[in-house]
């Protein structure tokens, strides 16, 4: 097999064998053809497309490309959930919980922030001593033993797509459906959990800016999580503006605590409670999603969902008092208020250029060994379609450093656009797809 002959049948518009495809999948990540002839098929692929068998062979072909997880020692119906990515999306550290009360094992190999968007990895270390790198048997006995376990990828998982990723990123090829989803699916599947769902982000702060793309992703994906035989829903849901309040790690933190102790913001709650409700489905734990919602509602009012996080803080060596007591977590030296000079109601607040501001403070990393400042953030006040007067309080600037937070405060007034009621009130939930 020539990789030139590949390039041009995907050049001419015809489709791509499974052979053809673990070829150049395997070839390209041991180092044997050139980026130059990559980024040619990478091209052909984008205009061109793949169709959905050419999509499910490319993601099992990054799979083998190298290690995978096998949870079956794990008791039960294992669930996992993906976020495409946001800000202030702090739904893992409540999810989880909330899932892992309800006895449905909750496991989950999760990522560190970059640019605007944040990590749970990061988020978890702003509680002192708190251990993300869990060796597999930890892992897995944490799961037996308290139905959730979380930690950073240590085996090799998908190579091929840290390969593909780097390539696509510097010459134009990012954005195609297929090569998206099965970025995504493959880094997925390759840790083996029984059901999954799929939180597709669409708006300024998600990688995804249209709701139609964001839908097409998402069913995409749906796809391969089902053609690969495990259980996967999604759902599409709003990233104009940050999620919840608090944006910042030690932040979310907080913020994560009191939504388990039942007071939280109403969006991250009612976010738990849709992707939770469709995880104790998936788990066989209920017979409908109505049915989960009112589980869920129960374990967090009888603080069985908080003392399940208290529980994970433990097994993973984490310092439960800062848990206990929430100004323990790391707390930065100013807290500015950032005020408004309108009145009327808030429009919009972009949420990407949110997640900059935080990034500005320390709480993002600007590459991936920038440091951060585990206290630093923002939170916000006051969020799209609620009403304003002048002089009230639209965030909170957490932060070590006033230089930072000059620069934070200016952005962040002209952030919030205020005016006029929108016509139509914001959404959470754009489709649900099974
Ligand atoms: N995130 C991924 O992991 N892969 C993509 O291709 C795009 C976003
Ligand atoms: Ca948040």
């Amino acid at each position: 097999m020539r990789m030139y002959d590949l390039i041009k049948k995907k050049r001419d518009g015809n489709i791509l064998s499974t052979e053809e495809i673990n070829f150049f999948v395997d070839n390209y990540t041991n180092g044997n053809i050139p980026d130059y002839q990559m980024s040619a098929l990478l091209m052909a692929i984008f205009l061109n497309k793949m169709d959905k068998k050419e999509t499910l062979d490319l993601t099992s072909a990054m799979i083998n490309s190298g290690d995978t997880v096998d949870l079956s020692s794990i008791k039960g119906i294992k669930v996992d959930k993906h976020s495409t990515g946001g800000v202030g999306d702090t739904t893992t550290l409540i999810l989880g919980p909330m899932v892992a009360a309800c006895d449905v094992p909750f496991v989950k190999m999760s990522g560190r922030g970059l640019g605007h968007t944040g990590g749970t990895l990061d988020k978890l270390e702003s509680i002192s001593n708190f251990r993300v790198a869990l060796s597999k048997e930890e892992f897995i006995n944490n799961a037996n033993k308290i139905n959730i376990s979380i930690c950073s990828q240590t085996a090799n998982i998908t190579p091929a797509d840290k390969k593909f990723y780097a390539l696509r990123d510097v010459t134009a090829t990012v954005e195609n459906l297929s090569l998206i989803a099965s970025s995504i699916m493959s880094k997925k599947l390759a840790i083996k959990s029984d059901a999954i769902v799929l939180d597709v982000k669409v708006g300024s702060g998600a990688f995804m800016k249209s709701i139609d793309d964001s839908i097409n992703l998402a069913k995409e994906m749906v796809e391969i999580g089902c053609g690969y035989g495990r259980e996967t829903v999604a759902v599409v849901t709003n990233m104009d503006e940050p999620l919840g309040n608090a944006i910042g790690n030690a932040l979310e933190v907080k913020e994560a605590i009191a939504t388990l102790k039942g007071d939280g913001p109403e969006d991250l709650y009612e976010l738990c409670l849709v992707l939770g409700s469709k995880l104790l489905v998936l788990a066989k734990r209920v017979s409908t999603e109505k049915e989960g919602r009112n589980l869920l509602i129960e374990v967090v009012n009888s603080g069985k969902a908080y003392s399940k996080l208290i529980e994970l803080v433990k097994y993973q060596d984490g310092d439960i008092s800062s848990i206990e007591n929430p100004h323990l977590l790391p707390t930065a030296k100013y807290i500015i208020e950032v005020k408004s000079s309108k009145e009327g109601y808030v429009k919009a607040l972009n949420a990407e250029e949110v997640g900059k501001c935080a990034l500005i403070l320390g709480a993002g990393r600007e590459t991936l060994d920038s440091e951060l400042d585990l206290a630093a953030g923002i939170v916000l006040n006051k969020k799209v379609d609620d009403k304003v007067f002048m002089g009230d309080v639209l965030a909170y600037i957490h932060s070590n450093d006033l230089e930072k937070v000059k620069i934070a405060e200016e952005r962040l007034k002209e952030l919030y656009i205020i005016g006029e009621k929108n016509p139509i009130s914001k959404k959470l939930i754009y489709e649900e797809i099974s």
